[in-house]
């Protein structure tokens, strides 16, 4: 089975890419995949510049602590025998990053970074709410002075009003210290607060691409523009018209030999094309579209 194929794009530095597709499309087998925690079959990581595939293992060492990432689940990637301190000081002792005798004064600070008290160093995960988890999980991350981090699903499991918390937790620290990000989420009303630009998923191909206004504000293939007309619109004169997909994706194992949104796409000039020729990334509008029908225009005509 192909979890996913022919997919790539590129993150400049302090630039957040947001990843977007339904559950199964293949956003997180992408974010690992780019820090090389799964192994592709075939293509190519490059990170500030070089392949990751030439580097030695020192040198992919020291590269893969400038990436890291953020999981959706904290307590999962908590010891929940370690205490936070011991947790968040990790990274800073594998990697030598400070002098021993300062590794508590640093994990003081980096909590205070993200928001929580210092005096939590000595507590355990279990201690601690789903938001301060959170947190916790993002001073990990900060302590070995990474420039890119995958944050995958990093606010899903938490209330509407901890998620906004944590978003502005990581739009400040992008600010502060430069940072780029991979932010894959299944939530497009989530993802224009922060992304620069938008990918989105289908079945583990990337079905567009381009800057977030024109993603969002523009969707041009049907699967997107599906998606963008499912977020709530707070403003009722504005109200849009909801497109509703018909049926499931098909399994990633039995793949249409087109374009793999055929069994479920309602565009009009759909034709014997889609059932037959893979659809690649092209030109349309502001953005990239995997559509043989697609046309700038055609978002705005439903949405
Ligand atoms: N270790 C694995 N072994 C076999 N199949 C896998 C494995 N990991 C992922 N898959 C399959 O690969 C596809 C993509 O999975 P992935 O976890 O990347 O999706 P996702 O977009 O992150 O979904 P979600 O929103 O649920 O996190 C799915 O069909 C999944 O079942
Ligand atoms: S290529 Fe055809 S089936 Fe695929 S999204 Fe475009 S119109 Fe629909
Ligand atoms: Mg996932």
């Amino acid at each position: 089975m192909r979890a996913v194929e022919d997919v790539s794009f590129a993150i400049a530095a302090g630039e957040t890419l947001a990843l977007v597709g339904e559950s199964g499309s293949g956003k997180s087998t992408v974010g690992r995949a780019v820090l090389r925690l799964e192994e592709p079959t075939a293509g190519r990581v490059r990170f500030e510049g070089t392949d990751l595939a030439t580097l030695t293992p020192r040198a992919l060492r020291e590269a893969r602590r400038r990436m890291q990432i953020v999981f959706q689940d904290p307590f999962a990637s908590l010891n929940p025998r370690r205490t936070i301190g011991a947790s968040v000081a990790e990274g800073l002792e594998i990697h030598g990053i400070v002098p021993r005798e300062e590794i508590g004064d640093r994990v003081s600070h980096l909590l205070e970074e993200v928001g929580l008290d210092a005096s939590f160093a000595s507590r355990y995960p279990h201690e601690f709410s789903g938001g301060q988890r959170q947190r916790i999980g993002i001073a990990r991350a900060l302590a070995v002075a990474p420039t890119f981090i995958v944050c995958d699903e990093p606010v899903s499991a938490l209330d509407v009003s901890v998620q906004a918390q944590v978003l502005n937790l990581l739009l400040d620290l992008r600010t502060q210290r430069g940072l780029a990000y991979l932010f894959i989420a299944h939530d497009l009303a989530l993802v224009h607060q922060i992304a620069d630009r938008v990918a989105v998923m289908y079945l583990g191909t990337i079905v567009e691409i381009g800057p977030a206004r024109a993603v969002i504000g523009a969707p041009s293939h049907p699967y997107t523009r599906a998606l963008v007309s499912a977020v709530p619109e707070p403003d009722p004169t504005k109200a849009k018209t909801r497109i509703v997909l018909e049926g499931d994706p098909p399994s990633p194992s039995a793949l249409p030999i087109g374009c793999p949104f055929v069994t479920r796409c309602f565009h009009p000039a759909k034709d014997a094309r889609c059932s037959t020729e893979r659809p690649h990334l092209r030109p349309v509008g502001d953005q990239q579209v995997a559509c043989h029908c697609a046309a700038p225009g055609d978002g705005a005509a439903s949405t």
